[in-house]
């Protein structure tokens, strides 16, 4: 289509989209098109307000300027609008038994230490023991072998390591473990509690104005990573936990609530059993 010279509100959305260059990347062609449809779609539809838009700037200047080298709140707006599960959800479909994905979530922190199988992660003694185990297999049920395994975990207060950096010892609830021949890990931590998400900022203001809760079920990160397997992003949730069908940024799959039990040799001590299964890469 050739260029629309002037903007009115019925060809709103040409007069965008014919002004990009001929020769620009097709991706973000069809990307850019498609998000200004949808853009004056929506402003169209809800005939957004001068002070609606005005505030909508606002609520985004604020976002941006709660970041910093330790806390992202464009995350935390994607997480909680849904979209970071929905971008992982349509990359990675993954084939039926396979481990599903959920968020990755702000808490990661790269370079935890390499820990001996076995390793108690939880370095401020509190909270109550739980020793996770099981066995990482690809489809057809077969252990792998050297699947670099990275997990954390907030404590028992319902914070993670480096929202406490006075409070809690380095590298707290997280460890690395890699697999032998017969793809088991095991390890000790604690059972996790629910938390909230950061929420003294803007995606906290958003949530109480929408009426909904900052909470997340309690959960322990795993992030597994071997060569020739796709990259494994997930959690293991409590089952019962009062959050589980209203986690705030939506990472909940039922394929990842287990049982916690009783473990027999630890007083007040728990186990957690959970086999991870690997969808090779395409060929
Ligand atoms: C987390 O599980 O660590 C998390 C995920 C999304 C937003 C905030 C925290
Ligand atoms: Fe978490």
């Amino acid at each position: 289509m050739s260029q629309i010279d002037y903007f009115t509100e019925e060809c709103s959305v040409e007069a965008v989209n014919t002004r990009m260059g001929e020769t620009i990347n097709p991706r973000l062609r069809e990307v850019m098109a498609s998000l200004i449809t949808h853009l004056h779609g929506f402003v169209k539809e809800v005939e957004l307000t001068q002070e609606e838009w005005e505030f909508a700037i606002d609520f985004l200047t604020r976002t941006g300027q709660t970041c910093d080298d330790k806390r992202q709140e464009f995350i935390l707006l994607s997480d909680t609008l849904g979209v970071s599960m929905l971008v992982d959800a349509i990359q990675h479909r993954r084939p039926e038994g396979a481990t599903e994905n959920t968020v990755f979530g702000p808490f990661h922190v790269d370079g935890a230490p390499e820990l001996e199988m076995g390793a108690n992660i939880s370095l401020d003694g509190k909270g109550e023991q739980c020793l996770y185990e099981g066995r990482v297999l690809d489809l057809d049920g077969n252990p792998i072998e050297g699947v670099r395994i990275d997990v954390w975990s907030d404590n028992s207060e319902g914070f993670y390591d480096v929202q406490q950096p006075d409070e809690q010892p380095v590298w707290n609830n997280r460890g690395v473990f890699i697999t032998g021949p017969d793809g088991r890990y095991w390890f000790t931590g604690i059972k996790p509690v629910s938390y909230p998400i950061p929420d003294d900022g803007p995606v906290g203001q958003m949530l109480r104005h929408l009426g909904r809760h900052p909470w997340r079920p309690a959960h322990m990160h795993f992030l597994l990573d071997h060569p020739d397997y796709e990259r494994i992003v997930t959690h293991t949730f409590v089952a019962g936990d009062t959050y589980l069908t209203s986690d705030t940024v939506f990472g909940v799959k039922e394929s990842l609530i287990l049982d916690y039990a009783a473990n027999p040799d630890v007083k007040t001590g728990w186990q957690a059993h959970f086999d991870f299964v690997m969808n090779p890469h395409e060929q």
